[in-house]
Order: structure tokens, then C-alpha cells, then sequence
């Protein structure tokens, strides 16, 4: 029990096949990424729980490291539109294999400023995993190398997602209901 059964509609994606999924990537990753520089960055703080359970597929050397970013005020359910850096890298990636991991791409904003930001720095190659991908409300095309799935318009939350700042760690992505969504 999660607390948080009262809100969820459905179950969209259960948790053994999102790591069945997660598993498939980091064996993909793994080949593309032999012999090179291998940096994953985590956009905190919803990419958390992929970055843990992806990098434990990923046979290559790599490094971690964490950007803090948001484009959704807290409590907001809508993207706000306006994209803030709250917490930077501490890698250096010039010259460096960067790998963005994402939990989900929503409007493209977050991605295209990260992106933006980050081929500034002349990094050898730049590419993105986002486990979900909406695709319906994408306003920027935001390229994605590796995706885990794509979704439908609806509002989910779980592994990594937050409702409200809650309930991130439960395992699964959940489908809020729709009278909660007008609270
Ligand atoms: C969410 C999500 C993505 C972004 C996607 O993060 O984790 O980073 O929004 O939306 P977009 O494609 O419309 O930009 P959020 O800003 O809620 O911060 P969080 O990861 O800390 O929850
Ligand atoms: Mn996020
Ligand atoms: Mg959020």
C-alpha cells in the first residue's frame, strides 16, 4: 500500500514491465556506448528512479552525474512553460559521451533548454533516454535517441513522477483519476 490508492485510476504501465523495458535499453546503451566515454545525466528530480535502474544494465564504464531542472511550479499539473536551472553538473563534458536520462517528455521545453545548455559545452556526442514519452503535447521536437514508452495524453505519476512532489517511489506509472485531477 502506497497511500495513494484513492487517486489512481488505473495502473498504465506495471512495474515488471517497465523493468523488463529498462533492461532492454541498458542492453542497447551497453552495445552503442563500448569503448567510449560514457557521462548519463539525470535531470532530478523525476529521472531518479530510471537513472538506478537503468544503470544497473549498462555493462560499459560510465560515470553519473545530476542536473536539477524544472518547468512545473510546485503543486502545478501543468507545465508553466518556464524552464529554471536549479542545481548544475559538476563533470566537465567536453569531449565526453553524454547520455541525458529523462523519466518523461512532456511539452519538449525542459529537454530543449537542457540540450541547448549542454552542447555549449562541447560535449563528443550528446543523445537522450526518456523512459515516457508524450508525444501528443510535445511543443519543441526535442530529438530521443532511446525511449522506454510512449504514452497517451493523460496525467500519470510514479517511478520518479510526482503528484503534487509525492509519491515517486511507488514502482509502477500510475494514471491519475479525473476527479482528482480537478481538485
Ligand atoms: C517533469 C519531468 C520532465 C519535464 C517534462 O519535471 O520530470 O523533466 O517535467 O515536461 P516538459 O517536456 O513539458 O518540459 P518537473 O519540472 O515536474 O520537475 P521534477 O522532475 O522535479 O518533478
Ligand atoms: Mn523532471
Ligand atoms: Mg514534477
Amino acid at each position: 500500500s502506497w497511500g495513494c490508492e484513492h487517486l489512481i485510476d488505473r495502473i498504465l504501465i506495471p512495474a515488471d514491465v517497465l523493468q523488463r523495458r529498462i533492461a532492454e535499453l541498458g542492453a542497447q546503451i551497453s552495445r552503442d556506448y563500448a569503448g567510449k566515454d560514457l557521462v548519463l545525466v539525470c535531470v532530478l528530480k523525476g529521472g531518479v528512479m530510471f537513472l538506478t535502474d537503468l544503470m544497473r544494465h549498462i555493462t560499459v564504464p560510465h560515470e553519473i552525474d545530476f542536473m536539477a531542472i524544472t518547468s512545473y511550479g510546485i503543486g502545478a499539473r501543468q507545465s508553466t512553460g518556464v524552464v529554471r536551472i536549479l542545481m548544475d553538473l559538476q563533470t566537465n563534458i567536453e569531449g565526453r559521451h553524454v547520455l541525458i536520462v529523462e523519466d518523461i517528455v512532456d511539452s519538449g521545453r525542459t529537454l530543449d533548454h537542457i540540450l541547448r545548455l549542454l552542447w555549449t559545452r562541447n560535449p563528443a556526442t550528446l543523445r537522450v533516454c526518456a523512459l515516457l514519452d508524450k508525444r501528443a503535447r510535445r511543443e519543441i521536437q526535442v530529438p530521443l535517441d532511446y525511449v522506454g514508452f510512449e504514452i497517451p495524453n493523460v496525467f500519470v505519476f510514479g517511478y520518479g513522477l510526482d503528484l503534487d512532489e509525492k509519491f515517486r517511489n511507488i514502482p509502477f506509472i500510475a494514471v491519475l483519476k479525473a476527479d482528482a485531477l480537478e481538485e
